[in-house]
């Protein structure tokens, strides 16, 4: 409705020169600034109605003081609370059922309070909403007067709502329009075709029209009124002209509202792969970081097997140099029992080759034969202790060459020479 700011409610404001405005829907407030700039200039009170309104209220209250009087509210509660008005705007819910009934408790009021029919704008009389209901809030609409809808977009000259593109498909959209009550100029036609107030409707074409409600004594009594309203009332030629921009205007509108649609759902897709890429990013971190920390602590175990391994090389380097130093002695030990027994060996065949001797065993005789004149007791024979020390020595060296294993051989080569 902000559209027709300049054009239409800006002199019509100033021509009927309300003392109190009444505006229904407000969204993001672009009209209500105007309304509210208006009213602090002539001290009139604006009047505002929107359950949703989409900008910081208090703020604006504060800014404007006793201007503005906001109704956090569907119209058709808030409208009985607000005790006159001058002029009313009225761009809130587009369908049937609140259109009808908003211009119904308007008319109920004053005819209650004995007031005059307000002149009353009324905005979307045109191409989608003058014949097809939109739903801002479902529920808030009796069972019976809410018609079957869907989120889908609407094209003009097609009756139904389109599967692809079209405009508003975010919005609940009554699946067909030119139904009976249905849209807001059918609104507007069925309460005037109701109504007791003698009332004009200028229908202004462009910018989804706009509707001028005007109670025929003010028109008369009004002449400024009277005189912007007759330029306002186009020739059907320049009629046809508008309604031929506002074809192209449409046109233009769905195919932006097609483009932007495209360009959020390519925005959308972007931004979700921006988040996973960057989820990814960060999880990649997470691992480089996790794998560092894997790094270290493997560098610091391997640190450690080095060090380990380098103490086990010392200690084994000690072991090697014990182990030779200990077989160096075993060899010179090995070198000197070879010897002995050697010595041994030598002792005990000169021992064999004496007591086979003829001088030993003659000798021998004469000592027996001596002990037996001088009756002296018979001696233990010193051949014999010689024989039981060697003997003791054999059984040693069997032993030890048993042991040795490998040197079996040789030590019985030793044994039968030993026992020769
Ligand atoms: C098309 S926008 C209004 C645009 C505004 N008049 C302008 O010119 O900028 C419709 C607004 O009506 C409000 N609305 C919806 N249903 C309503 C209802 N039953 N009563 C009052 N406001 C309503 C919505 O919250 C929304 O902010």
């Amino acid at each position: 409705m902000q559209r027709f700011w300049g054009t239409v409610i800006e002199p019509v404001l100033e021509a009927v020169q309300p003392k109190i405005i009444v505006e229904v829907g407000s969204d993001q407030g672009v009209n209500t600034a105007n309304l509210l700039k208006f009213c602090r200039q002539t001290g009139a009170t604006l009047h505002v109605i929107d359950p949703a309104p989409g900008y910081d209220v208090s703020k604006w209250q504060s800014e404007y003081g006793d201007c503005l009087v906001f109704h956090k509210e569907l119209s058709l509660n808030a409208l009985p609370s607000i005790e006159d008005f001058d002029v009313v705007l009225i761009d809130g819910d587009h369908n049937w059922y609140t259109v009808f009934n908003e211009l119904k408790t308007v008319e109920r009021l004053c005819e209650e309070r004995s007031q005059d029919f307000p002149l009353v704008l009324l905005h979307d009389i045109g191409w989608p909403y003058g014949r097809r209901d939109l739903y801002y809030d479902p529920d808030s609409i009796p069972e019976e007067h809410r018609k079957p809808y869907d989120k889908k977009g609407m094209l003009p000259s097609v009756p139904d709502l389109v599967e692809e593109g079209g405009m508003n498909r975010h919005l609940n959209n009554a699946v067909r329009e030119h139904e009976p009550k249905d849209g807001v100029l059918t609104a507007i036609e069925d309460f005037l075709g109701a109504s007791q107030y003698a009332l004009d409707l200028l229908e202004l074409p462009g910018v989804h029209g706009l509707g001028i409600l005007t109670p025929a004594p003010l028109k008369s009594q009004n002449p400024d009124l009277a005189r912007l309203l007759s330029e306002l009332d186009f020739s059907p030629l320049v009629e046809r002209y508008v309604q031929g921009v506002e074809k192209a205007r449409l046109e233009l509108q769905v195919r932006q509202q097609e483009e932007r649609r495209e360009y959020q759902r390519r925005l959308d897709v972007e931004s979700r792969e921006l988040r996973e890429t960057r989820q990814e990013l960060r999880q990649g971190r997470q691992e480089l970081r996790q794998g560092r920390r894997e790094l270290r602590q493997g560098r610091q175990e391997l640190e450690q097997v080095r060090r380990n391994l380098r103490e086990v090389r010392q200690k084994l380097k000690r072991a090697h140099e014990e182990l030779r130093v200990e077989r160096q002695r075993l060899k010179v030990a090995e070198g000197e029992i070879a010897r002995l027994v050697l010595w041994i060996e030598e002792l005990g065949e000169g021992i064999f080759a004496l007591s086979n001797s003829r001088q030993w065993k003659a000798g021998h005789a004469l000592g027996a034969l001596r002990r037996k004149v001088l009756r002296r007791p018979e001696e233990p024979a010193t051949m014999d202790r010689l024989q039981a020390v060697l003997e003791q020595f054999r059984a040693w060296r069997r032993e030890r060459n048993s042991r040795a294993g490998g040197s079996q051989a040789s030590g019985q080569d030793q044994e039968r020479k030993e026992d020769r």
